[in-house]
């Protein structure tokens, strides 16, 4: 991936410390990323690298310490709150470990939430493209379901198809799979592939297992604050 290519998402030396009365954690040291679209890109490290610490820098949920980072050309730092709120609600998308379905409605309906949101969609608009994401995750028969109707893998799915809705240019993933059985977690990981190109949206995903990660196009390694490309 060249620099030539416009950036999905960009970032240059970025830090970030928390600060425990005199204490200084130095979590993240100096982080440079390039993401390109349709490019998906794992971060594997250690429990307690700074690996959640980054995707909520990179998705403007938390303040870098120092550093630049770009979002489809838009640089962070510059953006007023609200401003990045549209920024995030239009360009990215999150899927966790733990799903964040709302327990007491059907899968349609999660995945709609995004769409209702935004207020500038008709209803039926609304209900065709959370069908049609239904329909990519393999899940069209279960849209009624609730999510304790639903088995792990397809709660994640499910996630999947509501993280997409919007047609986000990067979905951000931390553990997305983490708390599922291998052969599902499998299952899980080549949608992404499959979507990423078909969609062309960029995931930044986070694991633990290094055989999912190698599947996607590169991997870094977070240690002791940096990146580093894992060969
Ligand atoms: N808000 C915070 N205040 C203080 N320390 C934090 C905060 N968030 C994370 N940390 C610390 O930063 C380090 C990295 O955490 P985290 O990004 O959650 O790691 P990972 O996701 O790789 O397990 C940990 O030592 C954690 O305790
Ligand atoms: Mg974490």
């Amino acid at each position: 991936m060249t620099e030539s290519i416009k950036a999905v998402l960009e970032c240059k030396a970025l830090a970030k410390s928390f600060e425990e009365g005199p204490e200084k954690l130095e979590v993240l040291k100096d982080v440079n990323l390039f993401v390109g679209p349709s490019e998906r890109v794992a971060v594997v490290g250690s429990s307690g690298s700074g690996k959640t610490t980054l995707l909520q820098l990179l998705a403007g949920l938390d303040h870098p310490s120092s550093g630049e980072i770009r979002v489809c050309g838009h640089e962070l730092a510059a953006m007023k709150d609200a401003h990045q709120n549209e920024l995030r609600n239009r360009h990215l998308g999150f899927v966790y470990q733990f799903h964040h379905l709302l327990p007491e409605f059907t899968a349609l309906e999660n995945v709609s939430m995004p769409l209702l949101l935004r207020k500038n969609t008709s209803i039926k608009q609304i209900k065709d493209k959370a069908e049609e994401l239904l329909d990519a995750v393999g899940l069209i028969a279960r849209a009624r379901h609730k999510p304790a109707e639903l088995s792990g893998g397809e709660r994640q799915r499910v996630a999947i198809a509501r993280a997409l809705v919007t047609e986000p240019d990067l979905v951000f993933m931390d553990e997305p799979t983490g708390n599922l059985d291998p052969n599902t977690a499998e299952k899980v990981h080549g949608l992404m592939q499959s979507l990423s190109q078909e969609f062309t949206t960029s995931f930044i995903v986070v694991t633990h297992d290094m055989r999912l990660a190698r599947q996607m196009d590169r991997v870094f390694r977070l240690e002791s604050g940096t990146l580093i490309l894992d060969p």
